[in-house]
């Protein structure tokens, strides 16, 4: 568990505040008397000491407190004679020592995820071909699934009629059958990622349902049917439906009609029998467009169409969705009685803002997050990952979308921090609330 100290002068005093995780701050009396105040602090071998904390290193002891390793601290109580010739007890800090590094540094999400759950990242290129090599080592000790970030969509595997270009997705395949990891296939139907061409003939006009679902089809069976047996899963169509929970009115919809997304469906079980099929979307938690995902999923079973389960985007804010909407929303889609896994976690930082607004406003962590807001995101990772261990049973994989802030697809030139890594590829506060509630729950 993360235990985190802060010192502060106070009339020339010291005052000492320790929190265990994402508590409150505790500030320790002054005549507080050199017991040990936090579990953490049972740390064998230390060498001996009057009194200590174990909390995350300050480097500044005016008052700054960072998040990094931990230390122990000693304080000494000296007696000092005062200029009036009185006796009076003064308090110094002694030493700082640094005794292991990075509060939660070993630990390792896949090994402290509930059994049933993966947990694993959407990788770029770099990853996969092994270019970046630091991230390289960091996904294979952290994680045991793999998600393509682009490399699988239609225009990258099809990018002509009659051009198939797999190199690419066949390295990024091997790079998780080589690490013994889950593998997931995203995405086969979309609206977005994919040529014009497909949805047009010849003639530059819309083509016919026929011909559609022909290209369809090929498009699947060429894909799913190339990575039978290796692809765990598939993210089979994404995004079909509006915020209204009415049938998105994308190329596919207008081109083939509403069964499309059963089509799919069919398709793909047709390429590959054994492989997982989800349906994956974004903005579950509102109510109007989760009740047209389940209305879309249960029109799926009542076809005794294979759809396992229901892929959760996942791409929040600090406030928004609440937790008792996250909750809300697991319960909902699991009651279909399919999986629920969270395909693309990402937690965004910055505001909505038009195009072209004042940066100071669009781009306000341009020089650096402050502590205050990276304690928030820490605590909201903790928060959802609280409600997904709650629901256990329910929820069977956990997807982030990227490694690392500057892995992101939410900078698009905006400095945002969206992940559990920082730019430096070091673990975040909310990696340590992260571990922090995964080592709870497997007490509990
Ligand atoms: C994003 C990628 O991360 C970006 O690199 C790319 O430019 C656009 O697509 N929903 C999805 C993902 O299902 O495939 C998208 O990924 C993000 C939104």
């Amino acid at each position: 568990m993360a235990v985190e100290l802060r010192v502060e002068i106070d009339y020339a005093c010291l005052q000492f505040a320790y929190r265990v995780g994402t508590t409150q701050w505790t500030w320790v009396p002054q005549q507080f008397d050199a017991s040990i105040v936090s579990d953490e602090a049972t740390a064998p071998g230390l060498p001996n000491f009057t009194g200590a904390f174990v909390g995350v290193a300050c480097q500044d002891m005016s008052g700054a407190r960072c998040p990094a390793d931990f230390v122990w601290f000693e304080y000494v109580e000296r007696r000092v004679e005062s200029e009036e010739n009185t006796m009076r007890w003064d308090v110094a800090v002694a030493g700082i020592v640094l005794v292991s590094t990075g509060a939660h540094q070993d630990a390792l999400l896949k090994d402290l995820m509930p059994s049933g759950m993966v947990v694993g990242v959407a990788i770029n290129q770099r990853q996969f071909e092994g270019t970046d090599a630091a991230a390289v080592d960091l996904i294979t000790k952290q994680f045991n699934q793999i998600s393509p970030e682009n490399v699988l969509k239609f225009q990258s595997t099809q990018p002509a009629a009659d051009r198939y270009t797999f190199d690419a997705a066949d390295r990024y395949v091997q790079f998780g059958l080589d690490r013994h990891m889950q593998v997931v296939g995203h995405n086969l139907v979309w609206h977005s990622q994919t040529g014009a061409w497909v949805f047009q003939g010849a003639d530059g006009k819309s083509v016919d349902r026929d011909t559609l679902l022909a290209r369809m089809r090929d498009h699947i069976h060429a894909v799913v049917g190339r990575y039978k047996g290796k692809i765990h899963g598939w993210d089979v169509v994404n995004d079909a439906i509006d915020g209204d929970g009415s049938m998105r009115k994308s190329p596919w919809e207008l081109g083939i009609g509403d069964d499309y997304v059963a089509k799919a469906f069919e398709f793909a079980h047709e390429a590959d029998p054994d492989a997982e099929l989800y349906y994956n979307d974004f903005n579950l938690e509102k109510p109007a467009k989760r009740a047209g995902v389940i209305k879309l999923v249960k029109d799926l079973q009542a076809r005794k169409l294979r759809i396992d389960g229901i892929g959760n985007q996942a791409h929040w804010r600090l406030e928004t969705p609440s937790v008792a909407e996250i909750d809300e929303a697991l319960v909902d889609l699991h009651s279909t009685g399919l999986k629920v896994m969270y395909s693309e976690l990402d937690i965004n930082l910055l505001p909505n803002t038009p195009r072209g607004a004042d940066p100071a406003v669009a781009n306000p962590y341009a020089d650096g997050l402050p502590d205050a807001v990276q304690q928030q995101l820490a605590r909201r990772y903790a928060d959802v990952f609280g409600v997904f261990v709650k629901h256990r049973d329910a929820v069977t994989r956990v997807t982030f979308l990227g490694l690392s802030d500057a892995d992101s697809w939410l900078n698009r030139g905006r400095m945002n921090y969206p992940l559990l890594w920082d730019r430096q590829r070091r673990p975040k506060p909310a990696f340590d609330a992260v571990v922090e509630v995964l080592r709870n729950a497997r007490q509990r």
